[in-house]
């Protein structure tokens, strides 16, 4: 059968049945069903060995793996939660447009992780509804941790941001500590109502970190230098102050 991507997403709409999965750390939350593909039903995640031999040997361990769907109905979720039944798929013998790939919409993932829809709406986030970036480019569907170089060390993480910005990356000759704590540590990576993705938007964004202490009515200090003519100019890392923010090769200050 041949089902354009469009037609299989806009079944989507049309899924009005709710059931609640846990997550092996007990948490419970409402999503709705996995998607549909009309004509198909669900064959289990065994049935995509055969020819998926790969994705299938590492998916135990995953985070979503570890999911558990309550239910007589819900049973064999697994593979087919994110690419829809497979009876079709698999009769074909893998013809294409027959199973749904998350890498062309989001809208798979959405179905449980409803509030990412709206980080992406927000007035700056990654272009992923524009086709640029996708869920795939930073998280793991298949094996092990979800979040990419999440629970082993913040290089890691921030490696796959390195993948696509790489003026991030350095080396500087003076860099900023802060980043060794995760570029999350400064951007919201879906999105965010701030310019730059930025989790604050002003001084508070360093603030979080540098305290500020005021020594004298009206004096204000900051990592040990007077900030207090300084503070009402703008934010830390307007013109003329912090600009290098990520880091800089020529002072420690960071600026360029
Ligand atoms: C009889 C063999 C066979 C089985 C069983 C099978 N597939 Fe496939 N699948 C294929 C072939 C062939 C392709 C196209 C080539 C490729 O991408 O490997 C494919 C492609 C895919 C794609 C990419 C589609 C695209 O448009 O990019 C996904 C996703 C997929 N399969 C998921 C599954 C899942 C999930 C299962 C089990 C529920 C499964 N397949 C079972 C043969 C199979
Ligand atoms: C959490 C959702 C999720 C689950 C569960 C999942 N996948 Fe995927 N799958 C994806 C995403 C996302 C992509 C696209 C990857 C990308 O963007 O690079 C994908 C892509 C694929 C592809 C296309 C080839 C490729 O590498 O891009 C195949 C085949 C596939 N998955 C098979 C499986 C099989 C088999 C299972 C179960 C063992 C499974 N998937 C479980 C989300 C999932
Ligand atoms: C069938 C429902 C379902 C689908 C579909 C689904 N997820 Fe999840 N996902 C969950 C649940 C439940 C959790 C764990 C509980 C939580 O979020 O607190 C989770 C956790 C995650 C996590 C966080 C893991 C961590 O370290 O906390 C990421 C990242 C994630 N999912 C991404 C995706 C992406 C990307 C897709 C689409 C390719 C997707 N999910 C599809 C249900 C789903
Ligand atoms: C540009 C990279 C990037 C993209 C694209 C992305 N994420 Fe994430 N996501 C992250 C990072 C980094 C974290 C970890 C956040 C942290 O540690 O504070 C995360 C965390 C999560 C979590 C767990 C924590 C939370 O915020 O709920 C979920 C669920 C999730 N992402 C789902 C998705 C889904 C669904 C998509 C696609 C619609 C997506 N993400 C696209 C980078 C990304
Ligand atoms: C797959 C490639 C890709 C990955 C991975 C990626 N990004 Fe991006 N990022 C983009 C694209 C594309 C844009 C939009 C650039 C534009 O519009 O000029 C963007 C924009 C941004 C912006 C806003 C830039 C601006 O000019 O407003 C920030 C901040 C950002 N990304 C941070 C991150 C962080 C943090 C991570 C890791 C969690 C990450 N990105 C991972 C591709 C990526
Ligand atoms: C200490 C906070 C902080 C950390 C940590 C941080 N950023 Fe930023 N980032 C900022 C600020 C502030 C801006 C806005 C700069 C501007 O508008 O001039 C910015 C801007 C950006 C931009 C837009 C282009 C630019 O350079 O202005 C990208 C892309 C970006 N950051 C990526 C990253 C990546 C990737 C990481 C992790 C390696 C990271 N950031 C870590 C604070 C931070
Ligand atoms: C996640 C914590 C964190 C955040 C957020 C953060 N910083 Fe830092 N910053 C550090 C650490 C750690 C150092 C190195 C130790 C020190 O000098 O305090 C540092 C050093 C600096 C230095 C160099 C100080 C010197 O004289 O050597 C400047 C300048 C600086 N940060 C500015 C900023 C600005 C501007 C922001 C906001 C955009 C910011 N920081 C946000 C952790 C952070």
């Amino acid at each position: 059968m041949k089902t354009k991507p469009l037609t299989i997403l806009g079944a989507l709409g049309a899924i009005l049945l709710v059931i609640n999965v846990v997550s092996c750390s007990t948490v419970t939350r409402t999503v709705n069903l996995p998607p549909e593909i009309p004509g198909a039903t669900f064959m289990g995640s065994q049935s995509c060995a055969e020819c998926h031999a790969e994705k299938n040997k590492h998916f135990a361990g995953s985070d979503h793996a570890r999911l558990k769907a309550q239910g007589a109905n819900a049973e064999n979720v697994g593979c087919e939660s994110c690419h829809g039944p497979a009876s079709v798929h698999i009769k074909s013998g893998g013809a294409a447009r027959t199973i749904i790939n998350p890498r062309q919409s989001p809208e798979t993932c959405y179905q449980c992780h409803l509030d990412k829809r709206g980080s992406f709406n927000t007035a700056h986030h990654h272009p992923l509804q524009e086709g640029k970036v996708s869920c795939g480019d930073c998280h793991n569907p298949h094996e092990g941790r979800a979040v990419k170089g999440g629970g082993t060390s913040m290089a890691a993480a921030n490696e796959t941001c390195f993948k696509c910005h790489t003026a991030q990356r350095g080396p500087f000759v003076f860099e900023h500590e802060a980043l060794r704590e995760g570029c999350t540590s400064c951007h919201s990576p879906h999105g965010s109502v701030n310019q730059r993705m930025l989790t604050e938007r002003n001084q508070i964004l360093c603030l979080k970190c540098h305290m500020q202490t005021q020594v004298a009515p009206g004096k204000i200090i900051i990592g040990g230098h007077e900030h207090t003519d300084d503070l009402p100019r703008g934010t830390c890392w307007s013109a003329g102050c912090h600009e290098a923010v990520h880091g800089s090769q020529i002072n420690r200050s960071l600026r360029f």
